[in-house]
């Protein structure tokens, strides 16, 4: 199906959709974006996402090129033409034209982008199966700095990342930072679970401020776990009972298998289980039945 745009405040039909060729998004990932989740028609924590999206802008030296009003308006003006009841919606913004060198001078005309596509189907029922996941070692300091916080368009390592454990027969990856501690996914937050006890690294770790990640260590109390923002060592993950992903697209899913390593008994757990159903509650989607069983 094609995509519902919307370029720099007009619809334009997708396949038509032109962006200068020496945009700074194009030249150099000089830009940022969020990807959330409508359901029902209703963007789920948009004003989060869009005050995230002017984070990373800050922690690039870009301001918005709209309001953040204008950007909410715009995410409705998609939806509302795209008619889909569960969609993604991806809000993009560049830098925008410049001088050609690499130092942004003489910076206009930022690209501003909305985009709504459905929810890609899936052969596959991850929450019902869990994915098996692949440990990838990396250098993160080195490799996005003070940049890991934020949601930039620079994904070449994650794409990486991707690409190797897809060539090697995996479904995700799992990213290790120095001293094998447990960084993030390549899309995703990482939570391990021990008895009812989930840990997630801290922020200072280099790591996005996932909001799923926020929602789900807000809402642990209250489903009867009890939740730790603190380093995951490789022995943690390793003797973890359940492993799970959060992000805006798949809400909570299972990790079953960690290389070769089987995660706890090989199946989706009760406490992951659990969150997933307390993170639903707080979504538009609340009350309607839980993927796993689809
Ligand atoms: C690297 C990375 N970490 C974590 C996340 C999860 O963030 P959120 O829960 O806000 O979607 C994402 C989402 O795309 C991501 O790309």
């Amino acid at each position: 199906m094609n995509p519902t745009l919307f370029l720099n405040g007009q619809r334009v039909d997708a396949r038509e959709a032109r962006v200068p060729a020496l945009d700074r998004g194009f030249l150099y990932g000089d830009g940022v974006f969020e990807v959330l989740r409508a359901y029902r028609g209703i963007p789920f924590a948009l004003e989060e996402h869009l005050g995230r999206l002017r984070a990373s802008a800050t922690a690039l030296g870009m301001s918005l090129p709209a309001p953040i009003s204008r950007l909410r308006t715009e995410v409705a003006l998609a939806l509302d033409a795209a008619g889909l009841p569960d969609a993604h919606v991806r809000v993009l913004i560049t830098r925008g034209l410049g001088d050609l060198g690499v130092a942004p001078a003489n910076v206009r005309d930022a690209t501003r982008m909305v985009v709504v596509t459905p929810l890609a189907p899936s052969a596959q029922n991850p929450y019902r199966d869990g994915v098996r996941a692949m440990a990838v070692r990396v250098p993160w300091r080195a490799a996005k700095g003070p940049l890991a916080g934020a949601k930039t368009l620079n994904y070449l390592a994650n794409i990486q990342w991707l690409r190797e454990a897809r060539a090697r027969g995996f479904d995700d990856a799992i990213v290790l930072g120095d001293g094998d501690v447990l960084l993030e996914g390549a899309t995703a937050n990482v939570f391990v679970v021990h008895g009812d006890t989930v840990t997630t690294p801290p922020l200072d770790a280099g790591v996005l401020a996932g909001l799923t990640r926020g929602f789900v260590l807000a809402q642990a109390a209250g489903a009867g776990v009890r939740a730790k923002e603190a380093p995951v060592s490789f022995a943690d993950l390793w003797t973890a009972d359940e492993v799970f992903l959060t992000s805006s697209v798949r809400e909570v899913v299972p990790v079953v298998m960690i290389d070769e390593h089987e995660v706890g008994d090989g199946a989706p757990g009760r406490v992951t289980r659990a969150l997933h159903r307390a993170y639903r509650a707080l979504t538009p989607a609340a009350g309607s039945p839980m993927p796993w069983d689809d």
